[in-house]
């Protein structure tokens, strides 16, 4: 695969020029998106929270059965250190490895990929007036085999997008078969009911979100109420504030879903307080 972006690449350890191919042909990674990955933000030349990135990585991968990696935790930092980039993403994939024609998971080594490079530069918009979303029209499957788990298939996230950006949405937010909240494309979903903060649990489809659990945890040291419990559509409509969390864009604030306002239609008070705390930590945990 040419990646061919500016990043620096390494394949099981082993630095690659990044214009080259990386990955056989035959990687179930590639043909069947049988593998994990980790979204991981760099700052300060350190990746936040890498430990609970690897942790979610580690169970993903007992779930599918694929060995993790003994040298992964070594590979990602000699990679970060080896790229020099003090603000930066690292995308870390796991796949099950090269295997023979067919589905049937036969055992194989398995491939990492590292790639870092530079943040994405995200419009200073986002966080300023807040983002706009399109409810799409498929659902996040909350019982699927693969719920909670980072897996490579985001091809229905892609199409999400697609339905989004032909309305003049910036995001897409799923509902699980049940009709409750799940989460965005790429991102979990927080409302602000005026007393209560509320994200999706897992069970109705969403991702267990390294910056989702952060953000629960900073919410207690600020002293508001949070909790995972299941909510409808309307429940976000009627919300004072409403925020999207991942671990590239951090907090970016939800202002508007279908073209109906969520609460002033613009970021609030609580949104902007959590993002600056999130971003204090993030400041404190990776700085030296
Ligand atoms: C589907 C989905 N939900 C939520 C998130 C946010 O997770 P995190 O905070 O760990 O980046 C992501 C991150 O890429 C995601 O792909």
């Amino acid at each position: 695969l040419n990646a061919g972006q500016g990043c620096a690449i390494w394949v099981n350890g082993e630095p690659r020029p990044d214009d080259l191919a990386h990955v056989s042909a035959h990687d179930r990674g590639f043909t069947l998106a049988d593998g994990l990955f980790e979204t991981m933000r760099v700052r300060e030349g350190r990746v936040f929270r890498l430990e609970h990135h690897l942790a979610r990585l580690a169970g993903g991968l007992l779930a599918l059965h694929i060995s993790m990696p003994a040298r992964i935790r070594e590979w990602v930092l000699g990679a970060v250190d080896a790229a020099g980039l003090p603000d930066a993403s690292v995308r870390l994939t796991v796949t099950r490895g090269v295997g023979s024609s067919g589905l049937a998971p036969v055992a194989c080594r398995p491939t990492v990929v590292i790639a870092i490079g530079p943040l994405p530069a995200f419009p200073p918009a986002i966080y300023e007036s807040g983002l706009t979303a399109h409810v799409a029209s498929g659902r996040r499957n909350e019982r699927a085999m693969t719920v909670g788990l980072k897996t490579l298939a985001y091809v229905d996230a892609v199409a999400g997008l697609l339905e989004a950006q032909r309305v003049g949405a910036d995001e897409a937010l799923f509902l699980d078969t049940d009709g409750h909240c799940s989460e965005a494309t790429a991102s979990n979903l927080f409302v602000w009911t005026g007393s209560l903060l509320l994200t999706p649990p897992v069970s109705c489809g969403a991702l267990p979100g390294i910056t989702r659990a952060t953000v629960l945890e900073l919410a207690s040291g600020l002293g508001l109420d949070a909790s995972d419990r299941p909510f409808s559509l309307e429940q976000v409509l009627e919300a004072q504030e409403a925020f999207l969390t991942s671990s590239l864009r951090g907090l970016a604030p939800l202002v508007r879903i279908g073209g109906r306002p969520i609460g002033a239609g613009s970021p609030g008070t609580v949104t902007r307080r959590l993002a600056s705390a999130y971003a204090a930590l993030v400041q404190r945990e990776c700085g030296s």
